[in-house]
């Protein structure tokens, strides 16, 4: 038996028993007459003690010498603390050792293994088996434990049946692209790994499961960002006979309950915003709504006077920064500088600091009188001691600009608390999205989306406008979910891919199995994914998805520990019919 308790098992009321403990060492304190060992497991930290009165001499020095991290089994018996730890959970007892074991040498580690460890991202990256020993990895790895149990039991109860769908499939388009796997028995062919599992579940509704669920992998090739990893987790649902109503009421208990279960939060209905609305107040289709500095268009208020570049704006629009009216030359100048950046790639910024005595003073003093800012101040919701900033130029990227200003500041102003829990349902995305370079148009959500009733005809003469049964799932300013009601019959989505560029070959070559199958009595059908690394992190407190996955890919789509990607053996490559040009 290598143990009859965990090391964070131990209270008082085991004084006086007889333990076996197994474990890491954590920490070895050498008072020369006494030595105590922290022996450290996934559940805690306990305390050994060897001592000159009762531990042999050579027990005594083989305490002394243990290294970190060596892997031992401690036998004792389990003694009252003379100076306790109020800190730790098992710090009213240590272990008197009698016996010890060495069940395994360690090396050195690079890093500490401490909360705070001394060890850099790349190094624990590289050693992550070791920063997973300690306890803020470890503690994500069972918080989202946590939250994928309460999710598959929120569903199990509500009737869905969790269904595997395969990895090696067709391209699925969700906008990114897809990792190819070659196939060695159909020599040039290739499978791709699954965006995710779209047309699967839609088939599983053609197949009467009527409500299906799945935690499953999902591969994309696209640039990484703290929120995106190349292959991540969703919670992919789908259910038969449903309209947008019945989606957005089941999967808002779904959050609901894990709000509730995992944070204690409870929130009565999650507000709903249409993406216009998001767009023309937030500049952006994922709001955080926790905090204010809601947008306000300023084009009447502050065109048609003398200053050139408002007036041959299309958008000008400000926000009010509460209580920043005393900021100084110098930090607006900074914060100038920040919206220069190329990164958000505004022109430049005016300012307009409202003076508690109800007087203003402005970047444009030149162009605009008291009583224009006073109406800038109302627009913006500006009170006295705020200070509003204001952007112009072509309405899309202007808005992205103040967006990406107005979260900086949000940030850097601790508006945005990680223990506070804004959801939002984003409703009414255009169906199509107009390619700025191409010129050409491809799906918001995906192809398999449903146009809103009645703006079908739309399509042939203002695609941009068409809206579509798509909506998002947004929780403090990250999209954790998203889906939509699906076309399911042949000719309607025949008529999108049409509007999409593809040729009724085309479609039928990449999509002719949906489309098939849709003639088979395909039930009305929708559903949802969320992104359950970022739900994960999110409800952690945290935005970096990467802290909440085990063994994760660094910026590069690397993964250092294993040192993946990685060449192949030309053998391989032969039997994979592959042949590789040199470029260099
Ligand atoms: P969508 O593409 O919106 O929808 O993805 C659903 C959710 O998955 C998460 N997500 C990611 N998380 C981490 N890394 C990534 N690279 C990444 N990409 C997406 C987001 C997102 O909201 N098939 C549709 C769903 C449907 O229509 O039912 C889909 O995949 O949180």
């Amino acid at each position: 038996m290598y143990r009859s308790n965990t090391c964070g098992a131990l209270r008082a009321s085991h004084i006086g028993s007889e333990v076996i403990l197994s474990g890491w060492v954590h920490k070895v304190r050498d008072k020369g007459f006494v030595v105590w060992v922290d022996i450290r497991d996934r559940y805690g930290i306990t305390q050994l003690v060897f001592d000159q009165d009762r531990t042999p001499v050579a027990l005594l020095d083989m305490a002394r010498e243990l290294g970190r991290e060596t892997v031992i089994q401690a036998k004792g018996q389990v003694i009252e603390r003379a100076s306790k730890n109020p800190n730790i959970p098992t710090g009213e007892i240590e272990v008197l050792v009698s016996e010890l074991n060495i069940l395994n040498k360690s090396l050195l580690p690079p890093f500490t293994i401490e909360d705070d460890t001394d060890g850099g991202e790349d190094i624990r990256m590289k050693f992550r088996y070791l920063d997973i020993r300690r306890n803020p990895v470890k503690n994500n790895l069972i918080f989202r434990h946590k939250v994928s149990m309460e999710v598959r039991k929120y569903l199990t109860d509500q009737g869905f049946v969790d269904v595997e769908t395969p990895y090696l499939i067709k391209s699925t388009p969700e906008g990114a692209r897809d990792f190819l796997v070659p196939s060695r028995m159909n020599e040039g062919q290739f499978y791709a790994l699954p965006q995710s599992p779209q047309t699967f579940k839609q088939l599983l509704m053609v197949g009467g499961m009527d409500k299906y669920y799945q935690i499953v992998k999902c591969f994309r090739d696209e640039d990484l960002r703290a929120d995106r990893q190349p292959e991540f987790t969703q919670i992919d649902c789908e259910m038969a006979f449903v309209e947008q109503e019945d989606i957005l009421n089941t999967f808002e208990g779904l959050t609901k309950h894990l709000l509730k279960e995992i944070k204690g939060v409870e929130i009565d209905k999650f507000p709903r915003m249409t993406f216009d609305d998001a767009m023309r107040l937030y500049g952006n289709d994922k709001p955080d709504i926790r905090f204010g500095m809601v947008f306000g268009e300023l084009n009447e208020v502050a065109q048609h006077k003398d200053f050139g570049v408002f007036n041959s704006a299309e958008l000008v629009v400000g926000i009010a920064v509460p209580g920043a009216g005393d900021y100084t030359r110098k930090e607006i100048d900074a914060l100038i500088d920040w919206v220069k950046r190329p990164q958000v790639g505004a022109k430049g910024m005016v300012y307009v600091k409202c003076n508690e005595d109800g007087t203003y003073k402005s970047s444009v003093d030149k162009f605009y009188d008291e009583q224009d800012l006073a109406k800038w101040a109302e627009v913006t919701g500006a009170k006295p001691g705020d200070l509003i900033f204001v952007l112009s130029g072509d309405a899309n990227p202007t808005r992205a600009q103040l967006s990406a200003l107005r979260m900086e500041l949000a940030n850097r102003m601790g508006l945005r608390k990680p223990d506070e829990f804004a959801p939002l349902w984003v409703v009414d995305f255009p169906l199509l999205e107009l390619d700025e370079e191409t010129g050409t148009y491809h799906a918001m959500h995906h192809p398999f989306t449903s146009p809103k009733p009645g703006q079908l005809e739309l399509l042939e003469t203002n695609p941009g406008d068409v809206k579509a049964n798509a909506y998002d799932l947004v929780l403090n300013g990250n999209e954790i979910g998203g889906g939509s009601i699906r076309i399911h019959d042949k000719e309607t989505q025949a008529t999108m891919f049409k509007h999409l560029g593809f040729s009724p070959e085309e479609a039928k070559a990449q999509f002719g199995f949906l489309m098939d199958a849709f003639q088979y009595g395909a039930p009305p059908h929708g559903g949802i994914a969320f992104g359950l690394d970022r739900l994960v992190s999110i409800l952690g407190g945290q935005e970096t998805i990467r802290d909440f996955i085990a063994f994760p890919k660094n910026n590069s789509g690397r993964d250092v520990m294993i040192d993946a990607p990685a060449h192949i053996d030309p053998k391989q490559l032969d039997e994979l019919h592959i042949k590789l040009t040199q470029t260099s």
